[in-house]
C-alpha cells in the first residue's frame, strides 16, 4: 500500500538515489522502490533540486549531485577547445546562424502541421536556405534523411524537383501526402466522411502488438482508435493515404502519452477531444490548406519522390543534385523506432517487436541498437577520423570507471554511427553537381560525460571525403540530455562537392 499521505523523508530519497548511483533513478522507479505515491516523490524531488543536492539527467533520470561529477567531464578538451582547434587546422571559424531552426514554428504552418515531427527542422529555415541558393527553377533538390519531408515540401513549392529518402515508414507516409500538393480537398473530404461512418457501425477490433496499449489509452479512445483504424479505406489512393497519416497524427495526442523528444508517460494526462473530432479537426485543416496553395499551382515544382529507404545504399541520381539540405540523426541515440512505435504498430508497418528491432538495425547507429548487432563489436576503424579514436577511448575508461552505463560498448556505437554516416557522404557527393552545396543541421553530444563534437567531426569527415567545409554556423544552444548543466548546440554545417 503507498504511503502516499506519510511525509517523505529526504534522507529515504537519497538513499535510494544513491543505490542507484550513476545510473539514476526515474519518479516511477522511486516510487516502487520507496512505497510512496509518484506526485509525492516529484515533489519531494524538486525540493532537493532546489537545494541542487541531486541534478536531472535527462531520460526522466535523477542522481545525486556527487555522482554527476563523476559523470561531468572531468578531463578531455572542452567544446570551445575544440572549436579552436578545428578552425585551427580546417581554417573555419564557427559562426552564428541567426533564423530558427527546429520544428516548433511549422505546427502551425500550413501542410507541415499535418503531421508534427519533433525531430523535423523549421519550414523557414529551409526555405531560407532555397531562397539564398538562387537555383534556376526546376533545380534538383535533395534530402538523404527526408524525415516528415519538410526540404521537400519546400522545395517543390519554389519550384524545384524534390527527391527525398527516409526509412522510417510513417515519416515517409508524411512525406508523400505533404509532397501531393494536387489531393481534391473535395475527394479528400468524401473519402474522411465514408470513413467515419464505416467506423461508427463497425465493432469491437483486436489490439495492436504492442504490450502496454491498454495503459496507453482510455478504454473509450482505445475503443474509437480501432474502430477508425479498422475502416480505413486501402492505401491506394492519394485521398487514402492522407486520412492514413491524420489518424497516425491523432495517436499521441489522444494517448497518455507524450514526444518531448522521447515518447514517455504524460505526468497528469487528461482526456481532451475524442478521436472522431480530432480527425474531423485535422480533415478540415488539411482541406483548408490544400485549397490555400491550390492558386500557386502553376509555380510548383514537378511531383516530389519520396523514397522508402536507406541513405547510405539508396541509388541517387549521379551529378544532377544542384542543392542538399538535411538534418541526420544526432549521435545522441535518439531511437526513431521506439519513438513511433505506435505509429508503427497502428498503421501496420510493423506486427511484432522483431518488426521494430529489425527496423532499427537499419536506421542510423542509436544506443538501442542490439548487441549483437555485426556492425558493434568490430575493431577500432582507423579510416575514420584521427580525432575519433581518443574519443573513442575516453568513452570507454568512463564507462568502464562507472562500472556500469545504460551500456557498456557505447564506444562502439559512437563508432558505427559515423561510420553509418561515411556512405551517405559519398552517396550525396557522387549525386551533386560540382561545386554544388550541402547544407546539414547537426548536433553535438555528450556521452558518458565524454564531449563528442557531432558537427566538427561531420564536417572533417565530408572533407576527407571530397568536401570543401564552407562554415559551421551556430544556430541554437541545447542542454545535455546527461548532464543539464552542460551547454550543447546545432550547428548548420555547409559544405561543398569539392572537385570540378
Ligand atoms: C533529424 S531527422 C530528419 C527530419 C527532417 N529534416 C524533417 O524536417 O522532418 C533524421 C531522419 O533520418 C532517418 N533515418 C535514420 N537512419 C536512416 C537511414 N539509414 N536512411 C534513411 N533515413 C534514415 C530517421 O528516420 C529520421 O527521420
Amino acid at each position: 500500500m503507498p504511503a502516499a499521505s506519510a511525509d517523505l523523508p529526504d534522507a529515504a530519497l537519497r538513499s535510494a538515489l544513491g543505490e542507484a548511483g550513476p545510473l539514476g533513478s526515474t519518479v516511477r522507479q522511486l516510487a516502487h522502490r520507496l512505497r510512496s505515491d509518484p506526485a509525492r516523490i516529484a515533489v519531494a524531488l524538486e525540493r532537493l533540486a532546489g537545494r541542487s543536492e541531486i541534478v536531472r539527467m535527462g531520460r526522466g533520470l535523477w542522481v545525486l549531485r556527487e555522482f554527476e561529477e563523476l559523470l561531468g567531464p572531468d578531463s578531455g578538451p572542452t567544446p570551445d577547445a575544440v572549436a579552436e582547434e578545428f578552425e585551427r587546422v580546417e581554417g573555419v571559424p564557427l559562426g552564428t546562424y541567426r533564423r530558427p531552426i527546429t520544428f516548433a514554428a511549422n505546427h502551425r504552418r500550413p501542410i507541415h502541421r499535418w503531421w508534427p515531427y519533433v525531430q523535423g527542422f523549421s519550414a523557414e529555415f529551409v526555405r531560407a536556405v532555397l531562397e539564398s541558393a538562387d537555383l534556376p527553377a526546376g533545380a534538383g533538390v535533395l534530402d538523404p534523411f527526408a524525415g516528415s519531408g519538410t526540404t521537400l515540401v519546400e522545395a517543390r513549392l519554389l519550384g524545384h524537383r524534390a527527391l527525398g529518402v527516409e526509412l522510417l515508414p510513417p515519416a515517409v507516409l508524411a512525406a508523400r501526402v505533404k509532397t501531393r500538393f494536387e489531393l481534391s480537398p473535395r475527394r479528400l473530404t468524401d473519402a474522411y466522411r465514408r470513413w467515419i461512418a464505416r467506423a461508427r457501425r463497425r465493432g469491437p477490433g483486436r489490439l495492436p502488438f504492442l504490450r502496454e496499449t491498454r495503459r496507453h489509452f482510455s478504454a473509450p479512445t482505445l475503443d474509437a482508435l480501432i474502430r477508425l483504424r479498422d475502416a480505413l479505406p486501402p492505401p491506394d489512393r492519394p485521398e487514402a493515404e492522407a486520412l492514413r497519416l491524420l489518424f497516425g497524427a491523432t495517436l499521441i495526442p489522444a494517448s497518455r502519452l507524450h514526444r518531448s523528444p522521447c515518447l514517455g508517460y504524460r505526468r497528469h494526462p487528461v482526456d481532451g477531444p475524442d478521436p472522431f473530432e480530432r480527425i474531423e479537426a485535422a480533415v478540415g485543416a488539411m482541406t483548408e490548406d490544400l485549397a490555400a496553395i491550390g492558386p500557386d499551382r502553376t509555380r510548383w515544382g514537378p511531383p516530389a519522390t519520396v523514397r522508402e529507404g536507406d541513405a547510405r545504399s539508396a541509388v541517387l541520381p549521379k551529378g544532377r543534385i544542384d542543392l542538399a539540405v538535411t538534418s541526420p540523426p544526432y549521435v545522441n541515440g535518439m531511437d526513431y523506432v521506439m519513438n513511433y512505435k505506435l505509429d508503427l504498430a497502428w498503421l501496420g508497418f510493423a506486427t511484432s517487436y522483431a518488426d521494430l528491432a529489425d527496423l532499427r538495425r537499419r536506421q542510423v547507429a542509436c544506443d538501442n541498437l542490439p548487441r549483437s548487432d555485426p556492425g558493434l563489436h568490430g575493431a577500432s576503424r582507423t579510416d575514420l577520423d584521427p580525432w575519433l579514436p581518443p574519443i573513442l577511448r575516453e568513452i570507454r575508461r568512463r564507462v568502464h570507471r562507472k562500472g556500469s552505463y545504460r551500456r557498456g560498448d557505447m564506444d562502439q556505437v559512437v563508432q558505427r554511427y559515423f561510420a553509418d554516416l561515411v556512405p551517405v557522404l559519398e552517396n550525396v557527393r557522387r549525386s551533386l553537381r560540382p561545386r554544388a552545396r550541402w547544407v546539414v543541421v547537426v548536433g553535438d553530444s555528450l556521452l558518458a560525460g565524454t564531449y563528442v563534437p557531432g558537427d566538427l567531426l561531420l564536417a572533417r569527415l565530408a572533407r576527407s571525403r571530397g568536401f570543401r567545409i564552407v562554415s559551421v554556423e551556430v544556430a541554437r544552444v541545447r542542454r545535455s540530455g546527461q548532464r543539464r548543466s552542460f551547454a550543447l548546440r546545432e550547428s548548420v554545417v555547409t559544405l561543398e562537392r569539392a572537385d570540378g
